[in-house]
């Protein structure tokens, strides 16, 4: 796991990362796409930003399929604060991708266990995440995986912890009672198996969660542990997320310069 502190903005720079990745990306007959696996939430509105801009100077998205990570469960579509709706308003209406280039799961599927089920298969067909970018919630929580997920965990139906379902109400004009308490997500192995994996953190709200990042050992408590075992986990953050972490292991954790 690499830290990569910067007072830089967050969503640029991972956003460069990603148009590098699609524009050195050399289609196969037998891997036909780069898939990437896409975030939602305030921290992903920047990289998103970029990602337009991007496009708007040139980059192709032809060669490249999406997978969000997460969904509410029950949430309609088109409600507003759905995974669906943020994705279309931040980014899918304003390039050129088709409807069958992008994957979200659907929070109102009649058998979610079965939706979830296809979604891990789907992306086993895809040959895998190649590049994953999530955020973290306060508890360490990556995509929907709450604390106390299992590390082998694929995509499948989650309870919200009320940490959680409060920090969102943010988006459901603060009050508590509309926000979903079950979601769908992509697991803790899906994860894992993903060849890169990029975490976007700011604030000190974040702070907790990048200390035991670092700090701890693995334990399901804080689920972001489980990328200390990852061979190319990115956690690019700021000075604020990452105030808790001692000067030693900063050093220690390499500051790698990754954009070229
Ligand atoms: C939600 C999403 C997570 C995201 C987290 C942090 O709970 N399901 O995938 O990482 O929020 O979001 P924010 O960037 O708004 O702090």
């Amino acid at each position: 796991m690499y830290l990569i502190e910067t007072e830089d903005n967050i969503g640029f720079l991972t956003a460069s990362y990603v148009k590098n990745r699609i524009k050195s990306f050399v289609p196969t007959k037998s891997k036909p796409y780069l898939v990437l696996a896409f975030p939602t939430g305030g921290t992903a509105v920047d990289l998103y930003k970029n990602l337009v801009k991007f496009y708007q100077d040139g980059l192709n998205f032809d060669k490249v399929v999406t997978f969000n990570l997460d969904e509410y469960a029950g949430l309609p579509e088109n409600h507003p604060e759905s995974y669906h709706s943020f994705m279309a308003k931040n980014l899918f209406n304003h390039i050129k991708i088709s409807k069958e280039q992008i994957n979200i799961l659907n929070g109102n599927a009649k058998n979610l266990e079965q939706e979830c089920a296809n979604y891990e298969e789907k992306i086993k067909n895809y040959g895998g995440i190649d590049l994953f970018i999530g955020g973290v919630g306060q508890n360490g929580h990556i995509a929907f995986n709450e604390p106390g997920s299992a590390f082998d965990s694929k995509t499948r139906v989650v309870d919200l912890t009320s940490n959680t379902i409060a920090a969102n109400a943010r988006f459901f004009n603060g009050d508590i009672s509309q926000v979903p308490t079950r979601a769908l997500t992509m697991g803790l192995y899906t994860i894992m198996d993903a060849k890169e994996v990029i975490i976007m953190a700011t604030g000190n709200k974040k702070s907790q969660a990048l200390y035991h990042a670092f700090e701890d050992k693995q334990n399901t408590d804080w689920p972001i542990t489980v990328l200390q075992k990852h061979p190319r986990t990115f956690i690019i953050a700021d000075k604020a997320a990452t105030s808790e972490i001692s000067k030693t292991t900063k050093q220690n954790c390499g500051l790698c310069s990754f954009i070229n």
